[in-house]
């Protein structure tokens, strides 16, 4: 990342510290006839050497970097350590008092901050979001509240994944991967900026734009990072930023490198030849390609990480952070004269403002207020990003005040001036911010800035599902139509009179009306079809069933009846025929009256089947009454079943009690298999499977029940004699054909 192995960050930090302690020490107020002094060392980056420094400045042993023989005994020599990074570090881990207790900061905890983030994702809608994550404290521990939160808010992860800098090729792939197989994007990116820089990189070498970045603090203010991304991977980025901060004179403090040259500090070479990159001619680096120093060249022309003032408000934190350590001292030491040197800083006490009007004070974890400013990376015409503040997140207000967004543009991803919003919403102007929720009938559309009307589906009579049904009811109409035709030119033949014409005529009847009845089935649902469609069916149905279930009663009774020619008929005669059927039909008939009076089915709007489509269809008012009405079929199908089993080897008239098993056998299969495909299929296709039934299992009786017949009648007019059937029955058997004769 940097030219050289001085890190002109770090050293810009150490200016802004010399900057504080200077400006107290000037002061007239505070502290006063009071020097401040500092010793400072240099972490070099590294975690043990921090610690090192650390413990040396506690312990005042001044060798850090060579032991000496002196032992560590002398009592702490300094009152207060600024650093290592207590302006920059963010860590929710951090505000464990139990573990750090001397701990304070001058920047909030990502506490605030993750609860921000997924505020933010919130206000714009977007629903459906990955996230990366740096796989250290600072990220781990900030996505885990991220995550959290964003689950109260609604927000779905689709992706997160940890990443560190120095992943292996294989693991940084694989991110890669993950990020291009996900439908969403947003990214969310907890991230510090030396990971961003190898992540972008290698985005940049898939050509991965297009996302739209929800960034941390940790690189969405990082101008290096914005001046690298050359692919404009991060064009539109918006996230949280420490709030911008001027401090009057730090700036040029910082850059007045004049002292440093006067003082003969050692670093100054070095310094030098890296800012101006050029070398001092005694020094021992010197190669002779680079040009020589002369020690008077002007910074102005200069543009470098050390000229580049976007860490001001880290600067700030600095500034603050020395400030704070003046006032506790101040606190305590000029409180009375006979103050002690019992340096017990207690956090809640220090509270004052600075210059620029800053108030600075601690809550009990030993942290600032969370305040943070929302930038949004903006792309100029010159390829450069523009920082851009786009609103302000406040922990201190109240809950719904937290967030506030300014009404100016945003830039999202790929330049486009349109939130991206989840499916299901939009953003209808341009430079909207917010993403609306379409009304439930209606739905996004694929560019997301118009709600549609959902498509209604239910079986229609245009599709070509309900085309086929359609032609299969009315065939099996014009069959049943047709038999009944049939049977009645031959009424007088032998085989329909034989056949308790009756009864026979009425299951025709009753089998045109199953037939029609799924007619209702197909359509837009309305009051009344709903209200038909299972009524019709139920009643039917039982009709028909009534109907097989009194001849296979009479072909039953007559055979088993004990003796012959005891009168069995008279208790089960043409009457008592009608009177059971009609019986069996007016018990449905009050299940369906009372369905219909007490909770009648209803055309109804699912929307939670499918996200983009409403299905029309009935909901059934009272599924006990639907259960039954299909129940009380059930019932009368397997009663009939059975009696026309027991029936089956009697010596009938064309086997017709074999048939009747037959068909009855059909019909409970039929709607043994509907009821799971009924429970399962979604939408049209449930109404689709009933039909199927309804069409399968009247097929099935009319089939079975006049097929034969009709074979007999129009083919076989010779076996249709009298003589015939009489030759087919036994003596004992004969009263009940004279009888139906
Ligand atoms: C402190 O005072 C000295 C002497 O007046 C001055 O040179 C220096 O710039 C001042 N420092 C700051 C930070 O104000
Ligand atoms: C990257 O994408 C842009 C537009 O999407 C295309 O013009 C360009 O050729 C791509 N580059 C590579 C290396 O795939
Ligand atoms: C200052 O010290 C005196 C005596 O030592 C004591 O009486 C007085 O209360 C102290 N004042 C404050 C403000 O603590």
């Amino acid at each position: 990342q940097f030219a050289s192995s001085l890190n002109f960050r770090g050293f810009q930090f150490a200016q802004a510290m010399i900057f504080a302690v200077e400006e107290i020490n000037n002061s007239t107020d505070l502290l006063p006839g009071i020097s401040l002094g500092y010793k400072m060392y240099d972490t070099c980056g590294s975690v043990a050497r921090s610690v090192r420094a650390a413990l040396a400045l506690a312990n005042g042993n001044e060798a850090v970097s060579a032991p000496s023989e002196e032992q560590c005994t002398k009592p702490a020599q300094v009152q207060a350590i600024i650093g290592e990074a207590s302006h920059f570090a963010t860590c929710a881990c951090l505000s464990d008092k139990t573990k750090y207790p001397s701990f304070l900061r001058t920047i909030p905890s990502d506490y605030y901050q993750s609860r921000a983030l997924a505020q933010l994702v919130k206000h714009f809608g977007w629903t459906w979001v990955g996230a990366i994550r740096t796989n250290d404290d600072y990220g781990n521990n900030g996505m885990a509240t991220f995550t959290e939160t964003a689950q109260q808010l609604g927000i779905c992860l689709e992706y997160s994944v940890p990443f560190f800098r120095t992943d292996s090729p294989d693991k940084i792939r694989k991110i890669i991967d993950i990020i291009k197989a996900s439908t969403s994007k947003v990214i969310v990116a907890f991230l510090s900026y030396l990971d961003m820089d190898v992540l972008k990189h290698e985005m940049s070498k898939h050509n991965m734009t297009g996302y739209q970045w929800v960034g941390s603090e940790g690189w969405i203010f990082d101008s290096q990072t914005a001046e690298t991304d050359r692919h404009h991977i991060l064009d539109g980025a918006i996230g949280l930023s420490i709030p911008k901060a001027h401090v009057s004179g730090m700036r040029e403090f910082i850059l007045n490198v004049k002292p440093l040259n006067s003082s003969g500090h050692e670093i100054f070479t070095e310094f030098w030849e890296t800012l101006f990159s050029c070398k001092f001619k005694q020094s021992e680096s010197s190669t002779g390609n680079e040009r020589e120093c002369t020690g008077h060249e002007d910074l102005t022309g200069v543009q470098n990480g050390f000229t580049d003032m976007s860490l001001m408000p880290i600067f700030n934190n600095v500034y603050k952070g020395v400030y704070a350590v003046a006032h506790a001292l101040h606190s305590i030491l000029g409180c009375n004269k006979t103050c002690q040197y019992k340096v017990q800083l207690d956090p809640l006490t220090i509270n004052f403002k600075t210059k620029e009007g800053d108030e600075v004070y601690f809550n009990q974890n030993g942290e600032p207020p969370a305040k943070y400013e929302i930038i949004n990376w903006q792309p100029k015409e010159n390829g450069f990003v523009d920082f851009v503040t786009v609103g302000l997140y406040d922990a201190s207000l109240p809950a719904d005040k937290h967030l506030k967004l300014q009404n100016n543009s945003l830039v999202w991803a790929q330049n486009s001036k349109q939130v991206k919003c989840a499916e299901g919403e939009i953003s209808n102007t341009t430079d909207s911010v917010t993403c609306v929720r379409c009304q439930p009938e209606f739905w996004s559309n694929e560019r997301r800035d118009a709600c549609v009307k959902k498509e209604a589906e239910f079986l229609s009579y245009e599709e070509i599902m309900g085309v086929l049904l359609t032609a299969t009811s009315l065939f099996g109409t014009c069959m049943t139509v047709g038999v009944a035709v049939i049977f009645f030119r031959h009424r007088k033949s032998p085989i329909v009179r034989a056949n308790n014409s009756e009864l026979s005529f009425l299951l025709l009847f009753s089998l045109t009306l199953c037939f029609l009845c799924s007619l209702t089935f197909i359509g837009r649902p309305s009051d009344w079809s709903c209200m038909l469609r299972h009524t019709a069916f139920g009643i039917t149905f039982v009709l028909c069933i009534s109907c097989v279930l009194g001849k296979t009663m009479v072909v039953l009774m007559a055979f088993r009846a004990t003796l012959p020619g005891s009168n069995v008929m008279k208790w089960f005669g043409p009457v008592q025929q009608r009177l059971s059927v009609l019986a069996f039909t007016l018990i449905q008939v009050v299940i369906c009256i009372l369905w219909l009076s007490i909770s009648p089915p209803f055309p109804f709007k699912n929307f939670k089947q499918f996200k983009d489509k409403i299905i029309l269809e009935c909901a059934l008012g009272s599924a006990l009454g639907f259960w039954a009405v299909l129940g009380y079929i059930g019932l009368l199908a397997i009663l009939c079943f059975i009696l026309a089993f027991l029936a089956r080897k009697l010596p009938d008239n064309f086997n017709e009690a074999k048939f009747i098993t037959f068909s009855m056998l059909i019909f409970c299969a039929v709607w043994i298999t509907f009821i799971p495909a009924y429970v399962s299929s979604p939408g049209k296709f449930s109404v689709a499977v009933e039909i199927f039934a309804i069409l399968a299992s009247s097929f099935g009786l009319l089939i079975c029940t006049f097929i034969p017949k009709c074979y007999i009648v129009l083919l076989k007019p010779e076996q249709n004699t009298k003589k015939n059937m009489m030759g087919r029955l036994s003596s004992r058997n004969l009263h009940i054909f004279t009888y139906t004769y």
